[in-house]
Formats: structure tokens, C-alpha cells, sequence
């Protein structure tokens, strides 16, 4: 599997060092939480730190919108070496128009759903997607526990995905850790987002490893 560690857990205040420590431990992506204290109740970052972060890594950014309107980050984004652009489906009723924006932006389209979000609500807009980011946590803060119901709900994207032939990446999100990295590569879970696992590790390239090791042995 691949890893993108959350910013959110990183030292801001050394945000230059945290991204050049995450290139030489070998991540993949940089995971950009950006909140805006109404869609959860946190506040995070936005494009200011994403656009002052860009010369100092190589690395791609993912960034994930939690933010009650998405729209109009897309445009602020452009330019910005961002690959994928996720946003809640529960904020929007137009998300085919959103794809086709962050389309036009250049970047690669993702959908989020929470955790309460019932899978069935992805049906129509799976086959516009590059990438599905499950939550397995309530999205707002770094350093909570993985909720359980949201293996049925992994297994069940995956097995969607097998059934009808597409090629969306699977991501998650929320209390990933060592402890189950194996079972997450098993279910065919393509990118994990970590934030305290990455950032509390003894050895950071160690957990690299671990991640991109994971045999997708169901546990
Ligand atoms: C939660 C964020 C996550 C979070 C993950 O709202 O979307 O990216 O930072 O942190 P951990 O891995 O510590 O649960
Ligand atoms: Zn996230």
C-alpha cells in the first residue's frame, strides 16, 4: 500500500523539515486536512499554507476538503502540484459538476464519505471517480481509534469495485496503525492516510516500510 501522512499531526511549526523528513523516509503523498470549523468542528489550514509548502518537497499533495463548500477551493488549488482533490459527498448535491472542475484544474477527482454515510450514496458517481476515501474515523482531529463498522463498509466498496470492472483507488483514512495495516492491504485498500501513526512513530521510515510491506494478509 501506499502512505500519505496527515499534516494535521505534524510540527507545523518545522513544516519545512516535516516534509523533507517525509521524503527521505520514503512516503508518497502529503494528506492536506483542510477544515473549515463548520463542516467539522476544527480548524485547520487552507490554500495559504498549501501554496507556502510546495517548494520545500517533491512529494504530491493530497488534499482532503472538509469544508462545507467545496467549489471554490478547486480553482484556488490549481498550480499547486496537487494530484488528488477529495471533498464530502454529504456537502454537495452536484458532485458531477465538482469532478468535472477539479478536471479542468488538473487534478484527479476523489469523493469522502464519513463514516454514518451509507455506501449506496457513492452508487452514481463511482464510475467519475479516481479515487473513493473511506473515513474510519469522525473526521476532525488526528489520534482517534478506528471505527469497526467501517471494515463491512471497506470490503464492500472493494467488492463493488471487482463487481462492476473499475479502476477508482481505495483510500482510508482515520486510526490506521501497524496493528492493521495487513488486514486494510487484504480488503485491496490502495493508500492509507495516517496522521499519529507516521508522526508518533519511534522510527518514521520504519513504519514506511511496514506500510509499503503490508502482504494484504486478511487477519
Ligand atoms: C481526520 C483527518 C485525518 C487524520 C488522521 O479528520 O481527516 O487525516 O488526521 O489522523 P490519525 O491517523 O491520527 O487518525
Ligand atoms: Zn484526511
Amino acid at each position: 500500500m501506499k502512505l500519505a501522512p496527515s499534516i494535521l499531526a505534524a510540527d507545523l511549526a518545522n513544516l519545512a523539515d516535516e516534509l523533507r523528513g517525509m521524503e527521505t523516509c520514503g512516503c508518497d503523498a502529503v494528506h492536506w486536512d483542510v477544515m473549515d470549523g463548520h463542516f467539522v468542528p476544527n480548524l485547520t489550514f487552507g490554500v495559504p499554507l498549501i501554496r507556502a509548502a510546495r517548494p520545500h518537497t517533491a512529494l504530491a499533495f493530497d488534499v482532503h476538503l472538509m469544508v462545507t463548500d467545496p467549489a471554490p477551493y478547486i480553482p484556488q488549488l490549481y498550480g499547486l502540484g496537487v494530484s488528488t482533490l477529495s471533498f464530502q459527498l454529504e456537502t454537495t448535491h452536484f458532485a458531477p459538476r465538482l469532478f468535472a472542475l477539479i478536471r479542468e484544474h488538473g487534478m484527479q477527482p476523489s469523493v469522502v464519505l464519513n463514516p454514518q454515510t451509507p455506501l449506496s450514496t457513492l452508487e452514481e458517481v463511482l464510475a467519475s471517480v479516481e479515487n473513493v476515501l473511506l473515513m474510519s474515523v469522525d473526521p476532525g482531529f488526528a489520534g482517534q481509534d478506528f471505527i469497526p463498522a467501517v471494515w463491512g463498509k471497506l470490503e464492500r466498496l472493494a467488492q463493488l469495485r471487482k463487481h462492476h470492472d473499475l479502476r477508482f483507488t481505495i483510500q482510508v483514512d482515520g486510526g490506521v496503525n501497524s496493528g492493521n495495516l495487513a488486514r486494510l492491504a487484504g480488503i485491496g485498500v490502495d493508500c492509507v492516510v495516517a496522521g499519529k501513526a507516521y508522526f508518533s512513530a519511534p522510527e518514521r521510515a520504519q513504519f514506511v516500510r511496514e506500510v509499503h510491506g503490508a502482504a494484504g494478509v486478511l487477519t
